[in-house]
């Protein structure tokens, strides 16, 4: 008989039901009696003691089903050892409800933030397995997590979506892409939509060789100029500044985000008319695509294995086209950047590709 918790934290993406499902029906198929305790809205659920018994039938017919059965929410790692607004000591308190229903292990599926507090929940003795989530791809430890694909074939139909219409105006077109702080998403959507210019964070660029790229399209007879911009993207003078002056350049510029920015310094400096686009959230709804279906089922059942085999203490993750166990301490506090000098961007350029830098 195993008593396994389960909960899903921080921003939802495409395939969290999927993960769960491969984690429920391989336990399912063992033979193994399991009772489920699904934990609400994040480790808010654990903390408050919020949860959903749930059998196997709870997780039919979610494979294609986006968002998560159990809700979430945002519990910042920085916050979990402040006390609540009524002194109650959260990670106490998370002990305490494990405890409390003689858990054998907690599944947690999340990104950054919440592999830092299962990596506290380990060191703390409680058995956690934790699958990586996130439309970023940021996480450290895993080649990919499951939400990415998804969110690239969004991003990379917005931009097809805007080709056309930038092709017709012949206007230069900015789309802002999600990632946070990684360029990932950006990259693989940009270069899949077939974007002339690509902003990363990992990039600084320099806002001269931006619009000399787009005056180099006009002369060769390119009517339109597509510029895919990571939402984290940052010029080469604001990469100099310290952490607290970029904070507040942040809080007090008149634009809404970097891409309205990059927009306005094109159209002084080069006359040209520029339009931005943000699909924002939609990168992370909907149903997962195939790829991330079978990636995020794979990976649940990889984390069922080890349940039966009392393996507690790893994010399951994916190295060189394996799925593997990489241990929680490892992975904790990481993030995974893209490297200015890895192959993909080196190919990028050889395509023509600018990069602002
Ligand atoms: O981490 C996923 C992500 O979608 C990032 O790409 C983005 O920066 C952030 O979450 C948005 O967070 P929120 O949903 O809290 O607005």
């Amino acid at each position: 008989m195993k008593r396994i918790g389960m909960l899903t934290s921080g921003g939802d993406c495409q395939a969290l039901n999927a993960a769960m499902r491969g984690v429920v029906k391989t336990l399912g198929n063992s033979g193994e009696k399991t009772e489920i305790y699904g934990f609400l809205d994040g480790y808010r659920g654990l903390i408050y003691g919020n949860y959903r018994m749930l059998g196997t039938k709870d997780f039919s017919g979610i494979l294609t089903v986006g968002g998560t059965i159990l809700g979430t929410s945002r519990t910042p790692f920085k916050q979990i050892r402040e006390p609540d607004e009524n002194g109650l000591d959260k990670v106490e308190a998370m002990k305490k409800n494990y405890k409390k229903l003689k858990l054998d292990c907690l599944v947690i599926l999340g990104g950054n933030g919440t592999h830092k507090t299962a990596n506290l929940l380990r060191s703390e003795g409680l058995n956690i397995i934790t699958l990586p989530k996130t439309i970023d791809n940021d996480l450290w430890g895993t080649d990919m997590t499951f939400g990415f694909q998804s969110a690239v074939d969004i991003a990379t139909n917005a931009i097809d979506c805007i080709h056309t219409t930038a092709a017709s105006h012949g206007r230069v077109f900015i789309v802002e892409v999600m990632g946070h702080k990684v360029g990932w998403l950006t990259l693989n959507a940009g270069m899949a939509g077939g974007a002339d210019i690509i902003l990363l964070p990992e990039i600084p660029y320099d806002i001269d060789k931006v619009v000399d790229a787009v005056e180099a399209r006009d002369r060769n007879g390119s009517r339109f100029t597509i510029i895919a911009v990571a939402e984290g993207a940052i010029s080469k003078e604001d990469a100099k500044l310290s952490k607290k002056e970029y904070k507040e350049k942040l809080r007090t510029r008149p634009y809404p985000s970097v891409s309205y920015e990059v927009a306005a310094q094109i159209q002084e400096k080069s006359g040209r008319e520029v339009r931005v686009t943000v699909p924002g959230h939609v990168q992370r709804g909907g149903s997962p695509c195939p790829y991330d279906r079978v990636f995020a089922s794979r990976l649940g059942s990889e984390a069922g294995r080890l349940i039966l085999e009392d393996d507690y203490g790893f994010m399951v993750g994916y190295k060189n086209r394996e799925i593997v166990k990489v241990p929680l301490e490892e992975v904790a506090g990481k993030l995974k950047m893209l490297s200015p000098d890895a192959a993909i961007v080196k190919e990028a350029k050889m395509l023509g590709i600018c990069f602002g830098d």
